[in-house]
């Protein structure tokens, strides 16, 4: 691995947008100045004032294995992370078998050794029964601990009261959330059928799996949070409604924190009449109201962490009829392009962009050495360039699913150099071949 020096960059670091250089040795970030001098046998790369951030840290995917890998699997999923920025990924419990065992964590970690191109963790699943795993759980091996509370791809559904009362309660970790009501979808759902029968389709997703649905699940669990004392995530918020249930201001020092998705960022109820079941998703996108609430809670704090749930299913799958095509969509490759677009809309700033998907992350669940440009920190890094363009077609997916919920878009901002370890991963539009990712350590 050669020396990196990275020179005339804007780097976009803890707040504020600096003109500096950066050094990389031995997969750390060695030095930080405004002028670094040359070393014989480095590689130099001039980034003419494009933007230099932290490699982002996304804390939302479904990577398939195992148990689905006609879908998506670690080795081509990690590879279309690092095209979109992503140096850093937690996993979802709900593969095949569930994450819901020591023995099937440990298998996870195996089977992403020396096949990760950016770094990995995986959440520990929630079930009925695994209380006993729950408590046993090494508090470093994971990043936290997934409790669907509402149903989606996939078995996980934990609902009963008295269990969630025992997960809240015992929790030594992080608790992540999915939260919607299964009831309430349950009846929408009846009720919708009798009244469309066979005419259902993705536009009526959104009423199905409905604002309500999403109210009452993360209600409850801020509840639980707040008379348990837990340390509550809650992920991919999609309503305005749900943004009353957390406060502004920075992150630091909360207990209940919130997530916004890239996808409910981007596209509304509008875009079902185009886009059908490709942007079919649990929770729903909404309406154009809710994603502006969104980009504004964003702003005001109420949201904490943006990352993406990227959930590939094949073309064929979402191809089916919208009761039958799966819920998700292959989002981490778009991931920084998407937010980067955002904030040439002026809804974002960089320096938000960069708080929330890779200061906050680390932060939130104890990543250690990663998602700060310091001296000393890991050289996870990427230079984006926010005056060029990404043109998304499904024929430039690096996804196994090979399609993009973008594709046809033209988002302004493109990665063009993304660093793991200190190694480069993504250069100038493709995958350099180096594997370079490595198991997180979760600090605590
Ligand atoms: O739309 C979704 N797809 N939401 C989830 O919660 C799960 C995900 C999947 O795994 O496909």
């Amino acid at each position: 691995m050669s020396d990196i020096r990275i020179t005339n960059a804007r780097m976009v670091n803890e707040g504020v947008v600096s003109e500096a250089d950066l050094r990389v040795r031995d997969g750390r970030i060695d030095a930080i100045a405004p002028q670094l001098d040359a070393r014989a046998g480095e590689t130099h790369i001039d980034a003419a004032g494009r933007y230099l951030l932290p490699g982002l840290i996304d804390d939302q995917v479904h990577f398939r294995e195992p148990g689905l890998e006609h879908k998506a699997d670690i080795a081509t999923e990690s590879a279309a992370a690092t095209a979109g920025g992503v140096t850093s990924f937690f996993e979802m419990p709900n593969t095949r078998p569930p994450t819901v065992t020591a023995a099937a964590l440990a298998d996870k970690y195996a089977r992403a050794a020396g096949r990760a191109r950016a770094n990995y963790g995986f959440f520990f699943g929630a079930s009925r029964d695994n209380a006993a795993e729950l408590a046993a759980l090494d508090p470093r091996s994971t990043p936290g601990i997934k409790v669907f509370m509402g149903a989606s791809t996939g078995d996980m559904l934990v609902d009963e009261p008295a269990v969630l009362k025992d997960i809240f309660s015992r929790a030594t970790l992080p608790v992540v959330t999915h939260c919607e009501d299964t009831p309430t979808i349950e009846a929408n759902a009846a009720a919708w059928r009798a009244r469309h029968g066979d005419e259902l389709a993705a536009h009526h997703h959104p009423e199905i799996r409905s604002a309500d649905a999403c109210w009452q699940s993360s209600q409850l669990a801020v509840d639980l949070a707040r008379k348990h004392g837990t340390q509550l995530h809650i992920l991919h918020i999609s309503t305005a409604r749900e943004l009353e249930l957390f406060s502004p201001g920075p992150m630091q020092g909360k207990q209940i924190t919130a997530e916004a998705c890239i996808h409910h960022l981007s596209f509304d109820d509008r875009d079902y009449a185009s886009l059908g079941n490709r942007i079919k998703c649990n929770p729903a996108i909404k309406s154009a109201e809710d994603r502006a609430a969104l980009l504004a809670g964003v702003r005001e704090g109420r949201i904490d962490i943006l990352a993406t749930d990227h959930a590939p299913h094949t073309r064929a799958e979402k191809e089916q009829p919208y009761l039958q095509a799966p819920a998700g969509l292959p989002l981490v490759q778009d991931l920084l392009p998407a937010l980067l677009e955002l904030v040439a809309r002026g809804e974002l700033t960089i320096e938000q962009v960069v708080e929330k998907a890779c200061h906050n992350v680390a932060e939130r669940f104890a990543v250690a050495g990663r998602g700060f440009l310091r001296e000393g920190y890991c050289a996870d890094l990427v230079l984006a360039d926010p005056a060029a363009t990404t043109d998304v077609d499904d024929a430039h997916a690096l996804s196994k699913c090979g399609w993009s919920p973008f594709a046809g878009r033209s988002l302004r901002g493109r990665v063009d150099l993304t660093v793991v370890n200190g190694e480069i991963v993504w250069r100038d539009g493709a995958l350099t071949g180096a594997i370079p990712g490595e198991r997180l350590c979760f600090d605590r």
